[in-house]
């Protein structure tokens, strides 16, 4: 029986905001990396999936981030971000305030109907006003905790690492009132939250497994595109076996891209992957 198996799961975390008010960073500083500083232009141009330790009270605790853009071009990774989420972390520079995107990304994950962590970043910026960002915020209807509404709000600098460890903190609290579960025992289904062609891998899609454990060899159907599993890579480029409930991973052995969006499954054999793959392609 399904239910008997049930054990708990990572929370995945998904990070959005205006473009520029420091995602990235945020992440580069949880991850101790310095991807920011690399981008073209400065600009976050896909998703990014990271499986993070995060010390909390002294335990590291599994956590999975996403890493929007937030360049307005991108609002369809963002809705994809808060689809799969657990918990959207909305950033907002201090010395900035509310704008189009922030609000953009405020409203996928109310429309997802996932629990809103607020970083209000920045604050070590001369002209940080993280008061003027609580107003703004309360004026939309996201009230903040400290003035009695029930919005976490943290005053960070992810540039400095001022704070993170509070706002990590709170959004592992708020991810364990959400008594997250999955059967890892089960054929995976999940969701492509990225995919291209790769000039010598072929079709690469990064899965975030939802349920189950996906398995090398396993046989996949996601939207019109199928294939058996040839090679499984975790977020760090590594060959693995095998992924498990709330981890991202890349997938190779695909006939043809599927669309970022996607579900996947697990099939029981390339007959019927093949099948339903086509008969979604004639729909
Ligand atoms: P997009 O992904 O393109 O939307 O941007 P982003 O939100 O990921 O912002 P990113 O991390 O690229 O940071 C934008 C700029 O703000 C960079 O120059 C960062 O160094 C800077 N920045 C980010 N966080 C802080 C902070 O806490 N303090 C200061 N002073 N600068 C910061
Ligand atoms: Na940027
Ligand atoms: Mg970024």
């Amino acid at each position: 029986d399904d239910l008997d198996k049930l054990e708990d799961r990572p929370p995945v975390l998904t990070i959005m905001g205006h473009v520029d008010h420091g995602k990235t960073t945020l992440l580069d500083y949880i991850r101790k990396t310095k991807v920011a500083a690399a981008e073209a232009g400065g600009i976050t141009q896909g998703i990014g999936a990271y499986k993070v330790q995060v010390p909390i009270d002294g335990k590291a605790q599994t956590c999975v981030f996403l890493d929007t853009p937030g360049h307005e071009a991108f609002g369809a990774m963002r809705a994809r971000g808060a689809r799969v989420t657990d918990i959207a972390v909305i950033v907002v520079a201090a010395d900035d305030g509310i704008r189009p995107q922030t609000s953009e990304a405020i409203a996928h994950a109310k429309a997802a109907g996932v629990p809103i962590v607020v970083a209000i970043n920045k604050i070590d910026k001369d002209g940080a006003n993280p008061e003027r960002v609580m107003q703004e915020l309360s004026s939309i209807g996201l009230m903040p905790e400290e003035w009695g509404g029930d919005i976490p709000m943290v005053k960070i600098s992810a540039l400095k690492g001022e704070n993170v460890d509070d706002l990590l903190e709170t959004i592992m609290l708020v991810s364990e009132l959400q008594e997250l579960k999955a059967n890892p025992h089960r054929n995976a289904k999940g969701t492509v939250i990225e995919a291209g062609l790769d000039k010598s891998k072929g079709p690469v899609a990064t899965f975030i497994v939802q349920n189950g454990t996906l398995k090398r060899g396993d046989v996949v159907v996601c939207g019109e595109a199928f294939g058996k599993v040839r090679a499984l890579f975790d977020d760090k480029g590594k060959r693995v076996d095998e992924a498990g409930p709330s981890i991202p991973v890349q997938v190779i052995g695909l006939n043809n891209v599927p669309l970022a969006g996607d579900e996947f499954e697990v099939v029981g054999s390339l007959d019927i992957a093949r099948e339903r793959a086509e008969s979604r392609a004639e729909d």
